[in-house]
């Protein structure tokens, strides 16, 4: 029997959609570089763009927490595309408020957003992945893992938790179709939403108990995010990868 070579890191002619790509530093935008670098025709989804976060993909707006604004952005991708390959959610939101401190209404938003907006955009990106064996990639977090407890409150940990539960859902009921769901869990990465976020101090107690000594980056998150979208992962479902520098060992 002969096999085609295919390099893992060939994404030519395949469709890839991000979500949470907005901001220059951020881990989307990271991965829209990455997946665009590897060939990739990429579009970037996010409430709104900085000037500078502009590469070679097409931006457009949409709040993922809106169901309705997720259709018609997807209605305009497929017509474009034919299809997606490659979906990745990364759009989120973060605060650390304690949960004596916290209002119903904090709690809801951050689901709305971190948790129903990765329903609203998979569920929406779906019909255009069934045919194309398409492959799934959340972002969750370290917060999930350990409750929280750094910049992330019992809403943030419960909302990413959410995202990896319904990963692994995802996994089980889309395999019929070849498709693949897999999520990543970052640990404390230097992007628009730490940064300036940690005082010296916190930040030298934080790097002591990282066995790798140092917060991560934003591309060395898109790395991990890209292998499991890519070939090399083929029989990778379901589960789920660390990127934290050895933060959280279970
Ligand atoms: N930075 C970290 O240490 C870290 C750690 C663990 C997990 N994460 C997760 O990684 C993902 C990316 O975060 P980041 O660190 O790159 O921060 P970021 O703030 O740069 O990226 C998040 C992006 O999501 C967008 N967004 C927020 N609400 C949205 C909405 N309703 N609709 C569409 N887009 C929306 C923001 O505009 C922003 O561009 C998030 O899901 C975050 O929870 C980050």
């Amino acid at each position: 029997m002969t096999h085609a070579t295919t390099f893992w890191n060939d994404f030519s002619g395949r469709v890839a959609v991000v979500t949470g790509a907005g901001s220059s530093e951020g881990i989307g935008f990271a991965t829209c570089r990455l997946l665009a670098q590897l060939g990739a025709q990429v579009y970037a989804l996010d409430l709104g763009f900085q000037n500078d976060a502009q590469g070679s993909w097409t931006q457009l707006e949409c709040d993922v927490s809106d169901a309705h604004a997720c259709e018609a952005v997807f209605r305009t991708i497929v017509s474009e595309s034919q299809g997606i390959d490659v979906l990745v959610n990364n759009a989120g939101i973060v605060s650390a408020t304690r949960i004596p401190d916290m209002e119903s209404a904090s709690f809801q938003r951050m689901m709305e957003v971190n948790a129903l907006g990765v329903f609203n955009v998979t569920h929406t990106a779906l019909e255009g992945m069934k045919a194309r064996a398409g492959a799934i990639v959340n972002v969750a977090s370290i917060a999930a893992q350990r409750g929280g407890g750094l910049q992330g409150g019992a809403h943030y940990a419960a909302s990413k938790g959410a995202v990896a539960s319904f990963t692994k859902a995802c996994a089980r009921e889309l395999g019929r179709w070849g498709i693949r769901a897999n999520y990543v869990n970052p640990g404390v990465i230097h992007t628009g939403m730490t940064d300036g976020k940690f005082s010296a101090e916190q930040l030298a107690g934080m790097q002591a108990q990282i066995p790798l000594g140092r917060l991560g980056t934003a591309a060395e998150v898109a790395s991990a995010i890209v292998f499991l979208a890519s070939p090399a992962a083929a029989y990778i479902t379901g589960s789920a990868l660390d990127v934290n520098g050895g933060y959280h060992i279970h």
